[in-house]
């Protein structure tokens, strides 16, 4: 069996419909010429990597710009000119992945210079998504109740380079039960998103739990902006979870339909899918 990365690699060369493996052919092309060989020979393996596992286009972009610097092989107008392309072959397959869904109605909702709420940042990948979009003049508050969510987070976010900075992003280790707490007073929020469940590749019995996530989701439409939107990912599959769940959806049904509209999603044809809720706050009148 060939190391897991190389297979990547072997899979994206062959998947013309990877997220990013133009971006891959681009950057082959671009490092043939290269003298500075060993400083660069990562560029392309990292890319399919990245290929391969249908990582988003901004994934992309930031790997660019971190192997870029340190081989000089890239002026900023190059990387920029590479990195222009990965919209184009994203838009060719759908990704059918519930994480992905959620980013792209997210999307609709949250500008730069918004303030936002990560719930449950785990490892970072949607703390990483809300710092773009809000860019440096927005704020991100991230929520976790494990060190090592919140120790990952944190080093995703500054490999990730992000244009302004990481200023913009900050870190609580606190259950976001407390949420209200840690934010300004007043805050209008335009998103707080939880991605319920375990920590990934991590302590599996450490879940949200219904309780808590029902006080967070309470502080959350409190907090929440007119025109903003609470995203919840809810998984049924570990213990606890389907109670949580059956929680979300009390909680979503029961909310005044003059102020707020709520929504579950599932996929119908997965065995272990998990639900998205969104929870949208009406525009005031
Ligand atoms: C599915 S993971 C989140 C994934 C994350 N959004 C990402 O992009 O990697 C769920 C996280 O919720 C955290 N968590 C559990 N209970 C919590 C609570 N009461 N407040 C805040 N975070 C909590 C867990 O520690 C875990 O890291």
């Amino acid at each position: 069996m060939p190391p897991r990365r190389e297979w990547h690699a072997a899979r994206a060369a062959r998947d013309p419909l990877s997220p990013v493996a133009s971006l891959l052919r681009t950057a082959q092309r671009a490092l043939a010429p290269c003298r500075k060989r060993t400083a660069c020979a990562a560029l392309p393996t990292d890319t399919a990597f990245l290929a391969g596992s249908r990582a988003p286009a901004k994934t992309a972009h930031t790997l660019f710009r971190r192997l870029a610097d340190p081989c000089n092989k890239f002026s900023p107008g190059s990387v920029q000119a590479l990195a222009s392309q990965a919209p184009i072959a994203l838009r060719k397959p759908v990704n059918v992945r519930v994480t992905s869904l959620a980013h792209q109605i997210w999307s609709q909702v949250v500008d730069q210079g918004d303030m936002v709420v990560d719930a449950t940042c785990g490892r970072g990948a949607d703390t990483l998504w809300l710092a773009n979009a809000v860019g440096p003049t927005g704020t991100v508050h991230a929520f976790d109740i494990q060190d090592e969510a919140i120790r990952s987070s944190r080093v995703m976010i500054e490999e990730a380079a992000l244009p302004g900075g990481t200023g913009h992003v900050s870190f609580v280790h606190d259950s976001h039960a407390n949420m209200q707490a840690h934010l300004p007073k007043d805050a209008a929020i335009m998103l707080t998103c939880f991605n319920l469940g375990y920590l990934p590749s991590g302590d599996k019995s450490l879940t949200t739990q219904a309780e808590s996530t029902l006080a967070g989701l309470k502080a959350a439409s409190e907090t929440t902006a007119p025109g903003g939107l609470i995203s919840i990912i809810s998984y049924t599959h570990h213990p606890g979870g389907r109670r949580e769940f059956e929680a979300v959806q009390d909680f979503a049904s029961k909310l005044p339909p003059e102020m707020w509209l709520s929504s579950e999603t599932h996929f119908r044809n997965r065995q272990v899918a998990p639900a998205l809720f969104n929870i949208y706050r009406l525009p005031s009148r």
